[in-house]
């Protein structure tokens, strides 16, 4: 019986807004086509926070409050709170101290995390190495994103692909060897001229120029992208299932980022895994960057069963990548 401490999920919120951006409404807005969009991406709608006043902390709100419902806890009991986005309300204060502040979190410290659509593993690895330490008991790390705030939407390569939406999960210690049990995480920043934004960080102030030259918005060079993550998302999970000396009979589920149904099914075949072992909702929500996959653990989360062996897997700007491994542990 092992008597290390491990990180395990013993709960999980998610939220995604009411209103939908359909491949029929994008065909209104710019040259596209919904069978382009569905045959190149397997996207069909998104999820958009309207609303005057609303940002990412308003996606991470609810996420949270469901996760504490279904766990049986208050805010008050959460001890830290880990917000992965690359679209945080503000550069400072960080979302999670606003939403910390929202939730009355009143007992819990956190801070965001970017690292684009990696940005969940990334949190993910940093939340259970505290919980492994065994200083924190009750650690809640949330992917989200309001990608719609920083899409040009007069841009048919990147505006048909990314919605709006948070998912979020409660870590706890475990002694029977359920949680997160192993990850390999990487980056190469020579990929940042493919995918970036390129103002209003301190290289490039904000400043009248920058907005007339659209540089507030996501900027992606989509092919050279795909190259990359075709491969090193496939790459990366296939180590993670060798390390730990995986077969893909063992693995009861891969959870994908959903940026592209192309990416996703090239990683389940390096797997060896048939379609049905692996999570996908990029078909109702699009891409929403960190909160890709705790969404699909949100929606998919009646079919874990105990002592399952997860993949979760990911690659984004940056570039960064990752694959996660956890044991389902309730
Ligand atoms: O989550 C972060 C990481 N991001 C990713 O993993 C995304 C990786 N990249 C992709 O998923 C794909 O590259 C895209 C979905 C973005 C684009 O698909 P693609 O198959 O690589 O298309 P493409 O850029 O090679 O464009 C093919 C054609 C072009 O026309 P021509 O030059 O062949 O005449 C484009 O102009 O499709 C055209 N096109 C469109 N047509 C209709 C580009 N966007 C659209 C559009 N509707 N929205």
């Amino acid at each position: 019986m092992p008597t290390k401490i491990t990180a395990a999920i013993t709960a999980i919120g998610g939220y995604v807004p009411e209103d939908k951006l359909t491949n029929a409404d994008l065909e209104k807005i710019v040259e596209t086509n919904d069978e382009w969009i569905k045959s190149r991406t397997g996207i069909s709608e998104r999820r958009i926070l309207k609303g005057e006043g609303k940002a990412t902390s308003d996606l991470v709100v609810p996420a949270v409050q469901q996760l504490c419902k279904q766990r049986g806890i208050t805010p008050e009991d959460i001890e830290c709170l880990i917000v992965a986005t690359v679209t945080p309300d503000m550069f400072f204060p960080s979302t999670a101290n606003v939403a910390c502040q929202k939730l009355g979190a009143k007992n819990a410290w956190g801070f965001d995390l970017a690292a684009a659509c990696s940005g969940f593993l990334f949190a993910l690895t940093t939340g259970a190495s505290l919980i492994e330490s065994g200083r924190y008991s009750r650690v809640v790390v949330v992917g989200a994103d309001k990608m719609s705030s920083i899409i040009d939407y007069s841009d048919r390569t990147t505006c048909i692909l990314f919605g709006d939406g948070a998912g979020a999960v409660l870590l706890e210690p475990n002694k029977e060897g359920f949680g997160v049990l192993d990850s390999i995480l990487k980056t190469d920043g020579n990929g940042g001229k493919y995918l970036n934004m390129k103002a209003g960080g301190s290289l490039h102030p904000s400043t009248i120029e920058t907005v007339t030259n659209r540089e507030h918005y996501a900027m992606q060079e989509g092919q050279a992208v795909f190259k990359f993550a075709v491969v090193g998302m496939a790459d990366v999970s296939y180590e993670l299932m060798e390390r730990n000396g995986l077969k893909a009979a063992d693995i009861a589920w891969l959870v994908p980022h959903q940026a592209n149904k192309r990416i996703i099914d090239a990683t389940a075949n390096r797997m060896g895994l048939p379609e049905g072992k692996v999570m996908m909702n990029i078909a109702k929500y699009g891409n929403t960057t960190a909160a890709t996959i705790p969404l699909c653990l949100w929606d998919y989360q009646d079919q874990l069963k105990k002592g399952d062996n997860i993949v979760l897997s990911a690659f984004g700007g940056g570039f960064t990548w990752g694959a996660t491994l956890v044991k389902w542990g309730h």
